[in-house]
C-alpha cells in the first residue's frame, strides 16, 4: 500500500492507473476504522482493480458545539487495517492541504438535509458534500463507498452524483450487524450492560415495521407510532426521532409507496444509536 500526502501525487498516481484502464473503487473516511470501514474496503476489493481509501477528518462538517479536535485518530492502526484489507492506496492529506485558504467555494445542500439527523446539524451535510466534491475531483473513482447506516449521507451524495453529473456508481453497503441484530458501531461499547441488552430493541422494532409492511399496513404514521411504542416498551432508551420518509428523496409520505425509510434515533445514558430499514413497495 502506497501513502499519499498530497492532491498533486495523488492525482498523477490516478491518472497513471485511469491509463491503464484500470476501475478505481474509492472509499473516504475519517480514519479510526472500524469493522463497518472494513466491510466498504473489502466490497471495493472485490469489486475494482486498484482500491483508494482516503483518511481524513473534515473540519467543514463538524458544528460548533461538535469538537473537531477531539475526534479520535490512531493513524497506524488505520494505517495497518488499511493495508491488510488491500487497499493500494491510502491517501491522507492534512487540513492545510485539502483547504489551503478560506474556501472561496461550498457546496449547499437544498434537499434531504431538513430531516433525520440533519435536523439537528445544520451545515454538516455542506461540509459532507464540499469534502466528497473535492475527493471525487481528486480521484475520479469509478465507484464510491459508503454505509447504509448513514442512510442520509448516502442520500445526499447520491443527490450530488446526480445533480453534478459525477461519473461515478454510489455503492451503498448494507448495514453489519451482531448476531442478534444490533447494527455494528464503535460506539457500542458506551452502552451499559443492560442498555446493551434493550438495544436489540431498535432491530426488532424495525423487523416488526417491515412485517406490518408486508401485511399490508401503508400508513406511515402508523408505522412509526408502531415502531416507537416497540421501542418505548422495551427499553429505557429516550427516542430522537421515528421518521418514515421516501427514499432517497427523504420526502414526507401520505401513504407507503415505491422506497421507504424507517430511520431511527435513540439515546442511551451515554451514546446515541441509530438504524433504519430501506424498504421497497411495489
Ligand atoms: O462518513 C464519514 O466518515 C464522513 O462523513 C465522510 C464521508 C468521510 C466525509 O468526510
Amino acid at each position: 500500500m502506497k501513502l499519499i500526502t498530497t492532491i498533486k501525487d495523488m492525482q498523477t498516481e490516478i491518472s497513471k492507473q485511469k491509463g491503464l484502464g484500470k476501475s478505481i473503487g474509492f472509499v473516504p473516511t475519517m480514519g479510526f476504522l472500524h469493522e463497518g470501514h472494513l466491510t466498504l474496503l473489502s466490497h471495493a476489493r472485490k469489486e475494482n482493480d486498484i482500491v483508494v481509501i482516503s483518511i481524513f477528518v473534515n473540519p467543514l462538517q463538524f458544528g460548533p458545539s461538535e469538537d473537531f479536535s477531539t475526534y479520535p485518530r490512531d493513524f497506524d492502526r488505520d494505517s495497518a487495517l488499511a493495508e491488510a484489507e488491500g487497499a493500494d492506496y491510502l491517501f491522507y492529506p492534512s487540513v492545510e492541504e485539502m483547504y489551503p485558504h478560506e474556501p472561496s467555494v461550498k457546496v449547499v445542500v437544498q434537499e434531504r438535509t431538513d430531516v433525520l439527523c440533519g435536523k439537528s446539524r445544520p451545515g454538516h451535510f455542506d461540509g459532507v458534500a464540499t469534502v466528497i466534491t473535492k475527493l471525487f475531483h481528486i480521484m475520479m473513482p469509478t465507484r464510491a463507498y459508503f454505509g447504509k447506516k448513514d442512510a442520509q449521507q448516502v442520500a445526499v451524495i447520491d443527490g450530488l452524483i446526480t445533480d453534478f453529473h459525477f461519473p461515478i456508481q454510489l455503492a451503498a453497503v448494507d448495514i453489519v450487524r451482531e448476531p442478534d441484530g444490533l447494527a455494528k458501531s464503535s460506539r457500542n461499547v458506551n452502552l451499559l450492560p443492560e442498555e446493551r441488552q434493550q438495544a436489540t430493541v431498535l432491530f426488532k422494532s424495525l423487523q416488526m415495521a417491515k412485517k406490518a409492511v408486508d401485511k399490508g399496513e401503508r400508513s406511515p404514521a402508523r408505522l412509526s407510532n408502531l415502531v416507537s411504542e416497540v421501542i418505548s416498551n422495551d427499553s429505557n432508551g429516550q427516542i430522537d426521532y421515528v421518521e418514515v420518509l421516501s427514499y432517497p428523496q427523504l420526502k414526507p409520505l401520505e401513504k407507503l409507496a415505491g422506497t421507504i425509510i424507517i430511520a431511527l434515533a435513540v439515546k442511551f445514558s451515554k451514546v446515541r444509536l441509530i438504524d433504519n430499514f430501506i424498504i421497497h413497495i411495489d
